[in-house]
């Protein structure tokens, strides 16, 4: 059954490496038969928000969450920006419809950082909020530790164990969203 996966790119830093990486991975989706498409949070409309908009009904906001959501996945890639995850990421999830919006859908995390844990805290902190959140959490994570080393936009992951373990995680998740949807559940359910 053809599936279909969004990755969002979980910072709106100009020229970020989570961007980088969600469009190095969207052909990889593509080649196990899984539709992809990338969406940044660059394009989260912060100027709709600003002062507090909380249970408004935001067009700019609802648009970008339909972009997001619409899918039977999604991977995040996650930078570590001060030990946790960047904060428009927050942003975006705190106008996210409560409850339904991650309810069991299944999500995927990659993470990145300078240093030499990958973003390993800030992507364990967003398993906590998703799971909070009913998502499907797809247990294989990884983490691009020392991202200026590892990654390359052209040439991709330079490390070999790193990338097994993100080819893994693509091939099972790949197969963990096309049996989800075949069970008939969707996202909001
Ligand atoms: C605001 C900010 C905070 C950061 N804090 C951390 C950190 O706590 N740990 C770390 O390893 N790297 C940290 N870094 C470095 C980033 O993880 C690294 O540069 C990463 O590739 C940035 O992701 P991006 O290019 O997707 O924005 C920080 C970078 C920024 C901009």
């Amino acid at each position: 059954m053809d599936s279909r996966i969004n990755i969002l790119s979980g910072t709106d830093r100009p020229g970020s490496n989570a961007k980088k990486v969600a469009e190095y991975l969207k052909p990889l989706y593509q080649q196990k038969g899984t539709r992809a498409e990338v969406v940044s949070l660059e394009d989260f409309p912060m100027e709709e928000v600003a002062g507090g908009k909380y249970g408004q009904d935001l067009s700019g906001v609802k648009a970008f969450r339909e972009r997001v959501l619409d899918a039977d996945g999604l991977v995040m890639v996650i930078p570590e920006y001060n030990g946790s995850f960047p904060g428009i990421l927050k942003v975006f999830i705190d106008y996210l419809p409560f409850p339904s919006a991650f309810q069991s859908l299944p999500i995927a995390f990659v993470g990145e950082a300078a240093g030499a844990f990958g973003a390993l805290r800030a992507v364990e902190q967003m398993q906590l909020i998703c799971a909070y959140r009913n998502a499907l959490i797809y247990p294989e994570r990884v983490f691009l530790q020392r991202i200026g080393n590892i990654f390359d936009p052209e040439k991709g992951i330079k490390d070999e164990m790193t990338s097994k373990l993100l080819a893994s995680q693509i091939e099972g998740f790949s197969t963990f969203v096309r049996q989800h949807k075949s069970e008939g559940v969707s996202s909001g359910d």
